[in-house]
């Protein structure tokens, strides 16, 4: 990332998210923080300046309420006069077994999950198409990958999410815009905190930043973070069926 880039973060408060804040304002960058709490945003603010980000603004966000998004997204292309990088990074990681009983749970899940960051994006997109600039970088998830028994809501609207990405791709080809999908395995933040977190899968928030930064630097499509991911979801993806359903992924 280079001096001065204007890069605008959506779910900014998010551990990953924040990492990726915190390495764009070591190398100077200029930042629009979107997010719900606007305490939280207060104090990331305050550190991010400290770390040397050459300008850091901030705005709290509902984004399940989606006739705010397309104000959100006017905002972010223009508060910093233009926008190199949007990167999209909230989500929820829901209960399946609540979302089995509960249909008001599930329709939310996918709302903040998929609704929300498909729109974000295509709005995005329209401001960055004519401009022929620009990167929308959206993360996902591995668990888009394949529909498992265990989490197959959440794994349902990544999985939507990487699709509409990839149209969209298609689409912004031609104006030159980048459209990058990150997939992390699972890493040790806010998310995850209740499950057993640590061992050789686990990753921290920190490298999975770095690793959005090289995708970006490379104009990646799509991004296993940490790498081994992608070949572990190519073995689970080549799983036949009869056995898949023999465990209890
Ligand atoms: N951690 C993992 O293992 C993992 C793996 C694959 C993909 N991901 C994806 O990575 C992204 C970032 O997650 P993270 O791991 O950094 O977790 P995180 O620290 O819990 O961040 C989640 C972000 O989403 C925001 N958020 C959650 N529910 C919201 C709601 N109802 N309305 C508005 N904002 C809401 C949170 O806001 P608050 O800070 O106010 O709570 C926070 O900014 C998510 O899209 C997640 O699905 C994570």
């Amino acid at each position: 990332m280079t001096s001065g880039s204007r890069i605008a973060i959506f779910g900014a408060t998010s551990d990953i998210a924040a990492a990726y804040a915190r390495r764009s304002a070591e190398g100077k960058a200029r930042l629009a923080l979107f997010a719900r709490d606007a305490a939280a945003l207060d104090a990331l603010k305050a550190d991010l300046v400290v770390r040397g980000a050459a300008e850091v603004q901030t705005f709290a966000a509902d984004f399940t309420d989606f006739s705010a998004l397309p104000g959100l997204a006017r905002t972010a292309l223009t508060a910093l006069g233009g926008l190199d990088v949007a990167l999209v990074a909230y989500g929820s990681l829901p209960d399946q077994k609540t979302l089995n009983t509960d249909p008001a749970a599930l329709r939310a899940a996918l709302d903040l999950n998929f609704t929300s960051p498909a729109m974000l994006a295509n709005l995005l997109a329209e401001g960055l198409e004519p401009a022929r600039a620009g990167a929308i970088a959206v993360i996902t998830s591995v668990a888009g990958d394949r529909g498992r028994q265990s989490n197959y809501g959440y794994g349902a609207a990544k999985g939507g999410l990487q699709t509409f990405l990839d149209g969209l791709r298609h689409r912004l080809a031609p104006a030159g815009v980048h459209v990058l999908d990150i997939r992390p395995g699972f890493v040790a933040t806010k998310m995850t905190a209740h499950l057993p977190q640590g061992g050789p899968l686990w990753a921290m928030p920190d490298k999975v930043a770095t690793d959005i930064a090289g995708a970006l630097r490379k104009r990646s499509a799509v991004l296993y973070t940490p790498w081994f991911w992608w070949g572990i979801m190519t073995i689970i993806r080549a799983v036949p069926r009869a056995v898949f359903h023999r465990t209890k992924l």
